[in-house]
């Protein structure tokens, strides 16, 4: 049973972002895009901007890479690199349509200086599949990053990996069924949010196991992509609907402060707040 909540301690965090200047969904990879339904960029640029100001308000560092024709997903930038204690672990989509964004990521980190950076072998959608909790690194498959990507995760950035299986397409990356809201500590594992459906029932046992105490949301807070969070340890920004569906109020009883935002034209790509946020983890 949860105590009384406790004040939250939010840290300053380091992004990436693109702006969605070319963003469209001309193609569907997955099963919320549907290329007969209107999306405009200019809307979802109004959106992105929205939260790369929220970010920005909250304290935190934003930096932007500048955006490709040709590449309408390149806004979901967290597909693109996972960065722990510096090192960087490229990205290798499975879709053809945006192969080409890991190589424009690639040279961003390159010419930012970081100097430890390795592309993979493996099918690695980066943070879309790969969340970091502070101890271990959480790794989805099923749909996208190969399973064989974990290993290659654990050897290059040298951290543990535990892999998780992802059952129901519509959460077809990790970050669409879980996220982080307080990292680790010394002292503390880190608290989490998920919807258990997503995963395989071998997948929520271990769950279960590593995060009893984790935050459980229901099909409706998946549906508006409530799991797709951003926390800075207290601040949490989520899609405008989760205030409705139950997942906010969760939150705020645990000491954690909501922050919504409207991100309906980037849902319809299949992304919400993470998915356009690539963390630097220095
Ligand atoms: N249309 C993109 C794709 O299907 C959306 C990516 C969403 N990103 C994420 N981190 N879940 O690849």
């Amino acid at each position: 049973m949860q105590g009384p909540a406790v004040p939250r301690v939010p840290t300053p965090r380091h992004y990436l972002m693109c702006p969605p200047q070319y963003f469209a969904v001309d193609y569907s990879i997955n099963p919320w895009m549907d290329p007969a339904q209107p999306v405009s960029a200019k809307i979802a640029l109004a959106q992105w901007t929205r939260l790369r100001d929220t970010y920005r308000r909250l304290g935190h560092a934003v930096e932007e890479i500048e955006p490709q024709p040709g590449l309408p997903d390149m806004v979901f930038a967290a597909n693109s690199g996972t960065v722990v204690d510096g090192r960087v672990l490229g990205a290798r989509f499975r879709a053809s349509q945006r192969t080409a964004e890991a190589e424009h990521f690639r040279r961003w980190f390159t010419e930012h200086g970081y100097r430890d950076l390795t592309m993979p072998e493996k099918v690695n959608e980066a943070e879309g599949d790969l969340v970091w909790t502070g101890r271990v690194l959480l790794a989805g498959t099923g749909f996208r990053t190969d399973p064989a990507a974990h290993a290659e995760a654990q050897e290059v950035l040298g951290v543990p990996v535990v892999s998780l299986q992802l059952v129901d397409a519509r959460y077809y990356h990790l970050d669409t069924a879980l996220f982080v809201l307080a990292e680790a500590t010394d002292s503390a594992d880190a608290q989490i949010a998920y919807y258990p459906a997503a995963f395989s029932p071998g997948s929520q046992r271990v769950l279960r196991r590593l995060f009893p105490d984790a935050v459980l949301a229901t099909a409706a807070d998946a549906e508006c992509f409530g799991l797709n969070g951003v926390s800075d340890g207290r601040n949490v920004v989520l899609p405008l609907e989760a205030r409705a569906t139950g997942l906010g109020e969760q939150l705020v009883r645990r000491g954690y402060e909501p922050v919504y935002l409207d991100i309906s034209e980037l849902r319809k790509a299949g992304g919400g707040p993470k998915c356009c946020t690539l963390e630097i983890r220095k």
